[in-house]
């Protein structure tokens, strides 16, 4: 019997639609459309299908978490600002229970020590973390990967 394709959402958080006008020499200049379209090709090759959600919102990004289970299989998720601050996105993903893989353009670690700390990382299946738009890459591989193994192992 044909295995059913997997569905993976890729979910930024505040500030990544800006990307590509966001400072260069941190950032990159890849835009958030840029990114999705070689996600959308990386996808096509490893036989999962991918749905798109950025928001500025706290809530909005909670709720898109908590909807999640039972649509997606796994949440590729860049959670920006509110890496270092959201107990709400924390609480969302450990209650939700789909596995996510943090992902982060910059090296969060080598920047500002407000930057330094990650709030979604102890309920992550594991993060990427300084690699430019390949986080995202290496992100989606690794998800993948994860999805492939029995569930007990998945954290
Ligand atoms: C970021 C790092 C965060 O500290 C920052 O607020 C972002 C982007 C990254 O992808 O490197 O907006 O998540």
């Amino acid at each position: 019997m044909p295995t059913k394709q997997k569905k993976i959402l890729v979910m930024d958080g505040p500030n990544l639609r800006l990307l590509g006008r966001r400072p260069k020499k941190v950032y990159g200049k890849t835009g958030l459309s840029d990114i999705h379209k070689k996600l959308k090709a990386q996808a096509k090759k490893l036989g999962v299908s991918l749905d798109f959600y950025q928001s500025d919102h706290e809530g909005a990004l909670v709720e898109a978490i908590g909807a999640a289970r039972g649509k997606f299989q796994g949440i590729l998720l860049n959670p920006a600002a509110y890496t270092h601050t959201s107990v709400a996105i924390h609480d969302a993903i450990e209650a939700t229970g789909v596995p996510v893989v943090e992902v982060h353009l910059t090296n969060i670690y080598a920047r500002e020590s407000f930057r330094q700390n990650s709030l979604v990382s102890p309920v992550a299946v594991g993060q990427v973390s300084g690699f430019g738009v390949h986080s995202y890459e290496l992100g989606l591989q690794a998800l993948v990967g994860v999805l492939g193994r029995p569930r007990r192992r998945r954290r």
